[in-house]
């Protein structure tokens, strides 16, 4: 259905209204003004707990923003989405990603297709291949158990499974050692293969489409080393296998399709984790713990699908996110896992929003009214307190934070949990208080300083404060709290792309870029003379070739 302008519509132009005073607001003055804004301003579902408390917004707000929600469709998109229908237009594809965590048995038949059937047939080759491996009955060419698996991905058949492997890491096989190959840059594989021995490696070759050029040069070099090393071709079957949607890619790269993990086009790469692409997921936590993960997700898009938008808190958090981005004129989303385990959350997010929702025409392809999808950045906590958390409490620009906590460990090294949530929970403090000039008059009045030295401190050591964050806190970092967790994310950003009106699931933008690289590749090898790029392009081209002597 075609949607009307963002800025046209009854709702925008109500909390355009309203947030000329909500502007003015200070957050300090909302808490004291509100006993109940915490219990208000907080949701639990999942196995997660929100607070949206320290944002620069009350009732009336999310009252008014979750009537735009209402007013873009969001519920009856949500419907269409989960139901199979085609939403992703331009590439005339379902998206159904919440299927891949459905129990078994849960009718859901598109285009013909028994989506469930199929996916858990699937489920069943993954966790007969990963108990294999994890129990020592699958050998290596020399009869020798699988140690070190290779998975060979980008984007999201790489980030999702990086992440989710690290984020589980007091859950792993403690015989199988994982390594995460990406990069076109040869110094990524190099360094993998210094660590392995091509006798007891498994190789996944992950990719959907099965072309994509960094993938396909890492799997080559890979089956290049392992011929190479002792590994010869009919041992092959044992040491690589490959999930894809690509059958006949996969067969003419040389791996047999008894050793192919399949999906579907009705997977997004950035949305592929819970797909055979978790295959390295399933691999190191075995396969109780990947369905506890996928089930953790289901149970977010249990709730994202039933509760009401007052209550939901993808829904919560995406009108949050929204607020921000348009009326407080926020360009950029920072998120702070204060866990070391989450350490490449931040990464996994900056694709799942920024490729789906980093867009600038709606899905009728006409130019959008109003910024899109921030950009999304971040570092673990407390190792961002002392790298760019300056600028986020003194800086000129503000930048809303997500704070991501457990409240337990999974380790029991004493004293580190709490000085860990004391970090946490002291910046999002800080980030909504700040410090006023009289508090640090009053700070320095102790010290022996003059009046005029105290003065000339007095701006350095004043915080704007009102800065906003919101805090998600989780029991403890379990595969279910993981799943749940991402699920939370996923939602949010399609809940964002149906207010901006954008197709959240295609990525055209990376599409020029490949090109060009095609085309400048077979310039530096010398097989094309260069072409007639800019001067700059030009000399750079030149200098490489220059320097390799070609
Ligand atoms: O180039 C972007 C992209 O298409 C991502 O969306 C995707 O996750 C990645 O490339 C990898 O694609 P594939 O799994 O097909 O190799």
């Amino acid at each position: 259905m075609r949607q009307p302008a963002l800025t046209s519509t009854a709702s925008f132009q109500a909390l355009e209204s309203h947030a000329v005073d909500a502007k003015t607001w200070q957050l300090r003055q909302l808490f004291a003004a509100d006993a109940q804004r915490f219990p208000k301003l907080t949701v639990d579902a999942a196995g997660l707990f929100l607070d949206y408390s320290k944002n620069r917004l009350d009732a009336t707000t999310i009252g008014l923003l979750l009537e735009l929600a209402r007013e873009r469709g969001v519920e009856r998109q949500r419907d269409a989405m989960l139901s199979g229908e085609k939403i992703n237009l331009t590439e005339h594809r379902a998206v159904l990603h919440t299927a891949l965590r459905m129990p078994r048995g849960k009718a859901l038949v598109v285009d013909g297709q028994d989506v469930n059937a199929d996916v858990h047939a699937v489920l069943d080759q993954v966790k007969d291949f990963t108990d294999r491996v994890r129990n020592g009955a699958w050998l290596g060419y020399n009869g020798k158990p699988i140690t070190d698996i290779v998975n060979i991905g980008i984007g999201g058949s790489d980030l999702g499974p990086k992440m989710a492997v690290l984020a589980l890491r007091s859950y792993a096989h403690p015989r199988l050692k994982m390594h995460f190959v990406s990069n076109v840059d040869g110094h990524d594989m190099d360094a993998a293969l210094a660590q392995v021995k091509p006798e007891t490696t498994l190789f996944i070759i992950a990719s959907k489409t099965f072309t994509t050029a960094e993938t396909m040069l890492n799997a080559g070099t890979a089956r290049a080393w392992f011929l190479e090393n002792g590994g010869a071709s009919d041992n092959l079957a044992k040491h690589f296998v490959a999930v894809s949607t690509n059958t006949e890619a996969v067969k003419a790269f040389g791996i047999d399709p008894a050793n192919m993990f399949p999906f579907w086009d009705w997977v997004g790469g950035r949305y592929s984790v819970w797909s055979a692409i978790g295959l390295s997921v399933a691999l190191a936590v075995g396969f109780g713990y990947f369905s506890d993960f996928l089930a953790g997700a289901h149970a977010m898009d249990e709730h994202f699908r039933a509760a009401p938008l007052e209550q939901n808190m993808p829904v919560l958090l995406a009108m949050v996110g929204f607020w921000n981005r348009q009326f407080l004129d926020c360009g950029s989303l920072s998120i702070a896992p204060y866990h070391q385990d989450l350490n490449r959350f931040a990464a996994y997010l900056q694709q799942l929003d920024m490729e789906s929702n980093g867009k600038r025409v709606t899905r009728n392809g006409a130019a959008v009214d109003t910024p899109t999808c921030p950009v999304v950045w971040g570092e673990c906590g407390t190792n961002a307190q002392h790298a760019y958390f300056q600028l986020l409490h003194q800086g000129t620009d503000i930048v809303p934070i997500d704070f991501i906590a457990a409240l337990r460990a999974t380790h029991d090294l004493p004293g580190h949990h709490d000085a860990l949530l004391a970090n946490c929970f002291a910046q999002s403090e800080a980030f909504m208080t700040g410090k006023t000039a009289d508090e640090v008059r009053a700070d320095l009045a102790g010290q022996k300083l003059s009046a005029e030295q105290i003065e000339e401190l007095v701006p350095h050591k004043t915080f704007p404060g009102n800065r906003p964050s919101n805090t998600i806190l989780m029991d403890q970092l379990t595969p279910g709290a993981l799943g749940a967790l991402i699920a939370l994310y996923e939602h949010k950003t399609f809940v964002q792309g149906v207010i901006w009106d954008v197709n959240s699931f295609d990525q055209w933008g990376v599409e020029l870029g490949k090109v060009l690289a095609k085309n400048i590749q077979s310039e530096l090898t010398g097989e094309v003379k260069p072409e007639r790029h800019d001067s700059s392009t030009n000399g750079l081209i030149f200098m490489a070739k220059a320097a390799q002597h070609i």
